[in-house]
């Protein structure tokens, strides 16, 4: 298929001119011409990017159960959109966290929880709420949000458990309710394009995935290995606390049930029995090995002021950083702590129609991110959440997408390549025209790829390919 072709047939599966952000005309006869330029030329996709901002009557009003970090990074789109979302209450434990909140968003004193109890025991306050909690806390506030007529955006993973996911499904079928999980990457520009090319047929048909997830050495030290996930039993499994995402995102661009996987995966480095000689329970005890470690807490929060912010610090001064690492997880040698999350996983899969995908996670990369690559009868794909390369087999051309949305003003800031805020812009506009078809990630679509996680680990457990339904 040439560059004129495959302009085409993009332009001819989305609403209109405007999915590829110029006039298919002008576009296709530009192309055409171009079409004479040597073999090597590469095409720019230039998808437009929804724009972050909303058309609804009156804004949506939500209460904000957990003001940690997601509940924090959520609220920033009430912050740059007012007249979209308003936040009017807020629950949480820590008194600092919840009075942030009250302040940035003006919130009378009586609609500041400290338990997510408190919220369900008054009346119905807003439309709709925000649950950020820890994994093990999303089943009963969400259970009692839908019961008490609100919609609910609900961090993943749903829940810890196969049974509560799906009683999170019947509960919102049952008061017709819309949640919302917040798989992030689906509203991120990034992986809507490749979605959007993969269903336009350029690459022919879709024959497998190879999906990696790097976590980056600093970040499973810290979230996995010393933090809040470090227990699989607490919370939950790696494949669900952290991997959830891609498995969703596969099954997304497959767009077929996933038949059966199977999974391996162990603990490999962070135990006891590999804990260098003379190592003291803290990084901050003069350990011998500060100096050359990786992992160690000095290195990662004080010098490179990775991940600072779950100190809720005035500001990041190494000596208030160094107090923490004395007293709080985050400073303890990561020989030493009481983990047991796999720091690496390789799962395979078959879907409908005999596609494979196989996913790798791995704590062992200098980069975060995801790595893509996607094959087709007729073209690859290959992308690392910056840019994706698209290849025609038959022409060699190639196309690229690499489009810079960290510098589009409105998405400044907003992580998971944008997926952050956008995840809450179409929560907004599914709750505010009641269509919960506004939403790329509805209950039922995300519990179908809760299960592949939970399968996973029952593979991975057993040593046995498990079917997935
Ligand atoms: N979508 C994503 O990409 C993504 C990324 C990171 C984390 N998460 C998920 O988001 C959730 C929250 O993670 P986080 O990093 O914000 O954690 P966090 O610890 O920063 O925030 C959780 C907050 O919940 C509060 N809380 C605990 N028990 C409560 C209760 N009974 N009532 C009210 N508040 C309570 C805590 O005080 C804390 O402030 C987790 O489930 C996590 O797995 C999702």
């Amino acid at each position: 298929m040439d560059r004129l072709e495959f302009l085409k047939r993009l332009g001819v599966l989305t609403v209109g001119a405007s999915f590829i952000g110029v006039d298919v005309e002008a576009a296709t006869a530009e192309a055409a011409a171009d079409d004479a330029v040597a073999a090597k030329d590469v095409e720019k996709l230039d998808f437009p990017i929804k724009p972050l901002e909303t058309d609804v009557d009156k804004p949506v009003t939500v209460v904000i159960i957990g003001a940690g970090n997601r509940g924090r990074t959520y609220a920033k789109y009430a912050e740059r959109f007012p007249d979209a979302l308003r936040v009017v209450g807020c629950a949480d434990l820590n008194p600092a966290r919840r009075e942030a909140m009250r302040k940035k968003f003006d919130i009378p004193s009586e609609n500041c929880f400290s338990h997510f109890n408190e919220v369900f025991a008054r009346e119905k306050m807003a439309d709709a709420v925000i649950i950020s909690t820890p994994d093990n806390l999303h089943f009963e506030p969400c259970m009692k949000a839908l019961a008490a007529g609100y919609d609910v955006m609900l961090e993943k993973p749903v829940a810890p458990t196969e049974k509560e996911c799906k009683q999170i499904l019947a509960q919102a079928h049952k008061y017709n309710r819309i949640v919302g999980v917040c798989h992030v990457l689906r509203y991120a520009p990034y992986f809507i394009a490749l979605k959007q090319v993969v269903d336009s047929g350029v690459i022919g048909d879709l024959v497998s995935i190879q999906h990696m997830e790097p976590i980056q050495y600093a970040h499973m030290a810290h979230s996995y290995v010393r933090g809040n996930w470090h227990s699989s039993k607490e919370t939950s499994p790696i494949i669900l606390a952290k991997s959830c995402h891609d498995l969703d995102i596969i099954r997304w661009i497959v767009g077929k049930p996933c038949e059966t996987i199977a999974a391996e995966g162990s603990l490999h480095l962070f135990k006891r029995e590999n804990m260098p000689a003379g190592a003291p329970e803290r990084c901050t005890d003069g350990c011998p090995h500060e100096a050359t470690c990786p992992y160690s807490a000095i290195d990662i929060y004080e010098r490179k002021k990775r991940h600072t912010y779950v100190f809720d610090l005035p500001r990041k001064d190494p000596a208030l950083i160094h107090e923490k690492l004395k007293t709080t997880d985050y400073g303890r040698c990561v020989f030493r702590c009481d983990n047991d999350q796999c720091d690496h996983y390789v799962a395979t899969m078959r879907f409908q129609g005999g596609i494979t995908a196989s996913f790798t996670m791995d704590a062992f990369t200098p980069w975060g991110g995801r790595r893509t690559r996607i094959m087709g009868t007729r073209g690859f794909i290959e992308g690392d959440m910056k840019k994706f390369v698209v290849t025609d087999f038959r022409t060699g051309k190639q196309s690229v997408w690499d489009k810079k949305v960290s510098e589009i003003p409105e998405y400044k800031d907003a992580g998971h390549g944008g997926g952050d805020l956008g995840v809450v812009r179409d929560f907004v506009s599914a709750v505010a025209h009641k269509d919960e078809s506004l939403l790329s990630s509805s209950i039922d679509v995300s519990i179908e790829s809760h299960v592949m996680g939970f399968k996973a680990e029952k593979s991975r457990l057993s040593n046995k390919k498990v079917a997935v339904k």
